[in-house]
């Protein structure tokens, strides 16, 4: 073994879990972002965690609104899914412009991605800053599942997408 940095880690332990999060903009729209800094926090009660960057629109948002979606989407939306990890809400619609489906929560106002494996909708019970990252620790209110969709998860530093076959 060698030593090596962060980000070399972070590709060597690739496969990463990965989610597009919805929230809710400013004009009512739905902001869309590539995560794949999420977890499993807590069982009981069931809380989920997502570690987010300070520079982005997506921390503002769930600071603003205690509202967000984690959506675990399907291969089909490989690309599209990307592009919402390479630009920020800030500048462009990124749902509408690359196509994300997008339909009703049922608990919240931030509309989530359609056809997903998992959808978790989220409330904001508490942040811990880190650094140059805000972890957003929240309860799930609803989590729905379709287990016929296979998920995506990232790669190469964040920098490609892919399933992983069953084993
Ligand atoms: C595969 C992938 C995973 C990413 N994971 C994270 C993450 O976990 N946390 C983070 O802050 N940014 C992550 N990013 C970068 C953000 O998605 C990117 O900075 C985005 O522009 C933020 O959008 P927003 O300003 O609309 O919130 C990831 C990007 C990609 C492509």
């Amino acid at each position: 073994m060698t030593d090596i940095s962060i980000g070399k880690a972070q590709r060597l332990t690739a496969p990463c879990p990965f989610a597009l999060l919805t929230t809710l903009r400013d004009d009512g729209g739905t902001n869309v972002m590539a995560v794949s800094w999420w977890s499993y926090l807590s069982n009981h009660p069931p809380t989920l965690g997502a570690c987010l960057s300070n520079k982005g629109l997506s921390g503002e948002l769930i600071r603003k609104n205690g509202e967000f979606a984690l959506c675990i989407p399907g291969e089909e939306l490989r690309d599209a899914a990307l592009r919402c990890g390479q630009c920020s809400g800030r500048t462009v619609d990124k749902a509408a412009e690359f196509g994300i489906p997008l339909e009703d929560a049922a608990q919240i106002a931030p509309k989530v991605v359609a056809g997903c494996r998992v959808v978790f909708e989220c409330r904001l019970v508490d942040t811990k800053e880190v650094g140059d990252h805000t972890i957003y620790i929240a309860e799930p209110l609803a989590i729905r599942g379709d287990e016929s969709v296979r998920a995506l998860f990232a790669f190469d530093g964040y920098a490609r997408l892919g399933s992983v076959t069953e084993c």
